[in-house]
């Protein structure tokens, strides 16, 4: 990149910071403190202010439930810009559900950077390193409903991956009769409504936030193994057991790592590829999807990488990596997950496609600035304008270590 745009990747993680401790993904359209993006945003932080990465995870970590569990929103500011809020959810603090699993992998970036330590950051990488033992512990036994050893979600915002073609068939079960999703604050924010999910998906969403409240927040009626989730358990616990013996700290991890992976490598594998199975229905599907290629990063077995040559080989595509392969029905350039390239996704998958999708989505930043998402074969940004974790990756990636 530019140094300009380096200047600039700085400048925005700066200036979405709020109180010295916490960063919000976009100063417009994500008011709060997200999961999955103060991991990302960490990543970033570290490269020119490592005591603002820790903090950045320290603060979400504050906000862990009793259960282990790390909410996917921390709701620190007073605000009505985002829907849904506190009242939808049930709780002023936070939301009730989760995010996957990247912290480990976020901590051992920062780590990694930090070089010399002293006795009292030891001590507070060993306490965040407690806490992030027991969100995995939490993940591995109230995400796993049948007990097969692998990560399910409960709602499509667990994954990250709102709208992603994987929840459809889901979904369409959600009863949605008399939900309203008219508060909805985030259309009006961007170019084009069509660069969000439709308002029958935000009614499913809202349906289901209502029922895991009801439910006293367990899963609720939504479950579905999803390969990414189980992927990124095994690459977080692979680093959670790095760093717990660095810091000489307690874990499970290679347990459960291990039981992890030889549930994705053989429930959720077809013999073509990685499937979703529907913990409802017993269904399971293959989809031309990136996230599908994660496991190919979590420990897969001797020949897998070769075996899904061609599947790779659709998502070298252009400027970087899309989230849905092109020629795949569900594709949609310009929707959100359904199409569009995301930046955390081509950094969690370059260990899959190798160095091209880091040039990608460098070039695809210099082009375009530092949005949300892209459109894969134009290039164009798409959704917010100075989105944290496109920042923070782009200069992780600027700065090798
Ligand atoms: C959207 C994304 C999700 C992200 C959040 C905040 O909901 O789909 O992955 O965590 O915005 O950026």
């Amino acid at each position: 990149m530019t140094p300009a745009r380096l200047r600039e990747a700085r400048e925005i993680l700066r200036s979405n910071s709020r109180e010295d401790r916490y960063t919000v993904p976009s100063a417009h359209l994500y008011p709060y403190q997200w999961a999955w993006d103060s991991a990302f945003i960490a990543v970033g932080w570290a490269t020119f202010d490592r005591e603002r990465a820790l903090v950045e995870l320290e603060t979400l970590f504050s906000r862990q439930w009793p259960d282990g569990r790390v909410p996917h929103i921390a709701f620190w500011a007073d605000t009505d810009t985002y829907f849904p809020g506190p009242a939808q959810w049930g709780r002023t603090d936070t939301s009730t559900i989760t995010n996957p699993l990247v912290f480990a992998l976020a901590l051992e970036r920062v780590v990694q950077r930090w070089g010399r330590m002293s006795p009292a950051v030891t001590s507070r990488m060993g306490q965040l390193l407690r806490r992030i033992e027991r969100a995995h512990a939490f993940v591995a036994t109230a995400r796993d409903p049948l007990g097969i050893g692998a990560v399910a979600c409960a709602h499509p915002w667990e994954s990250g991956r709102d709208n992603c073609p994987a929840w459809d068939r889901a979904m369409a079960r959600v009863d949605i009769e008399g939900v309203d999703a008219s508060g909805r604050t985030d259309k009006a924010k961007v170019d084009d409504a069509a660069q969000r999910p439709t308002d029958e998906a935000y009614r499913g969403y809202l349906a289901l936030v209502a029922a895991i409240r009801e439910g006293g927040f367990g899963m609720g009626p939504f479950a579905v193994y999803d390969p990414f989730l189980t992927a990124l358990l095994i690459r977080s616990d692979d680093a959670l057991l790095r760093l717990a013996e660095r810091f000489d700290v307690e874990t499970d991890a290679a347990r459960r790592s291990d039981r992890a992976a030889a549930a994705l490598h053989a429930s959720l594998f077809d013999g073509e590829g990685y499937v979703f199975l529907d913990a409802r229905t017993s269904e399971t599907q293959r989809l031309p999807l990136l996230a599908a290629l994660q496991p190919l990063a979590a420990r897969p077995p001797p020949g897998r990488i070769e075996a899904l040559a061609e599947a790779r080989e659709a998502f070298r595509h252009g400027y970087a990596a899309p989230t849905v392969a092109p020629t795949a029905e569900a594709f949609d350039p310009v929707c959100y997950w359904r199409g569009p390239v995301w930046i955390n996704m081509n950094w969690l998958h370059e260990p899959v496609l190798g160095s091209c999708v880091r040039d990608g989505a460098l070039a695809l930043i210099e082009r375009s600035g530092f949005r949300e998402y892209f459109h894969p074969e134009t290039g164009a940004g798409l959704g917010a304008e100075r989105f944290a974790w496109s920042a923070a990756l782009a200069l992780d990636w600027s700065e090798p270590l």
